[in-house]
């Protein structure tokens, strides 16, 4: 089973979300400044299909629109604004498209983390547009794409569809079902709520040759003590300190 590199063990959630707009361009660049080499963000279709990169159901949260963010087309959503709600300094920051991001990864040279939504229509026609757009770039890039879903459907779709990705199951809560599927599904890492995640559950993980990762996690000592229980890396929205601390601690 192939072992993912992170150092430091730090993948920035959503970018570096604490200090720039979830889910953008700028907080991703912000993560790569902070010199963090990985990148987690979320996908989900537009209502014209095309794969953006956006957390909630909802537009309100986190941009000036309303609604149902799958009820638009990438056309609308290009016009609101996912910046200002943050700060006014982000003001005109833009709901990224999957392929304005692969753009971003190609130059920096950022890992990326491409949290795949779990879709209620069984989500292949999402599935089957994001390896397309990301054929190319999986073929030449020297960076490392490690695909996730909280959908089990979603991860078979792109197991499926991709037999050769890098695949990890996330769970927010406990499945019993997690070693047979990371067998099934060729998993090469676990991605464990932090609210549930144990001792006994890294070891058991790692036991099986899998890395650990664990979301989210913003505590430097919460973080020291998932490290110690052999915890890989922790999502975080405030990635650089994570990585301070750690880097303190010679324990990368
Ligand atoms: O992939 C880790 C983490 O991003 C999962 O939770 O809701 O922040 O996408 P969420
Ligand atoms: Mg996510």
């Amino acid at each position: 089973m192939s072992q993912l590199i992170f150092n430091p063990p730090v993948i920035a959630h959503r970018g570096a979300s604490a200090y720039a707009p979830e889910n953008t361009l700028v907080a991703f660049t912000k993560a790569a400044q902070l010199g963090i080499k990985w990148i987690e963000f979320d996908v989900m279709p537009a209502a014209c299909e095309k794969p953006i990169i956006f957390h909630d159901d909802l537009l309100e949260r986190t941009t000036n629109g309303k609604g149902d963010v799958q009820n638009y087309s990438y056309d609308y959503l290009a016009t609101l604004d996912a910046g200002r709600w943050f700060d006014a300094k982000f003001s005109g920051e833009k709901i990224p498209s999957l392929q304005t991001v692969l753009l971003f990864l190609e130059v920096s040279g950022l890992n990326a983390n491409v949290e795949i939504k779990g879709l209620a229509n069984g989500g292949e026609k999402l599935v089957i547009r994001v390896l397309k757009e990301m054929q190319d770039f999986l073929a030449h890039t020297s960076s490392t794409i490690l695909f996730s879903s909280f959908s089990i459907e979603t991860l078979h779709l792109l197991r499926a569809h991709a037999p050769n990705c890098l695949l990890g199951l996330l769970l927010h809560e406990y499945n019993p079902d997690w070693e047979q599927l990371c067998e099934s599904l060729r998993c090469v890492s676990v991605h464990v709520n932090n609210e549930i995640i144990t001792q006994d559950f890294v070891q058991e993980i790692k036991g099986i040759g899998r890395n650990v990762l664990s979301y989210t996690v913003n505590d430097v000592e919460r973080a020291r003590e998932l490290y110690a229980w052999g915890v890989d890396a922790v999502f975080s929205d405030v990635p650089d300190k994570i990585a301070n601390a750690v880097s303190a601690k010679n324990l990368f």
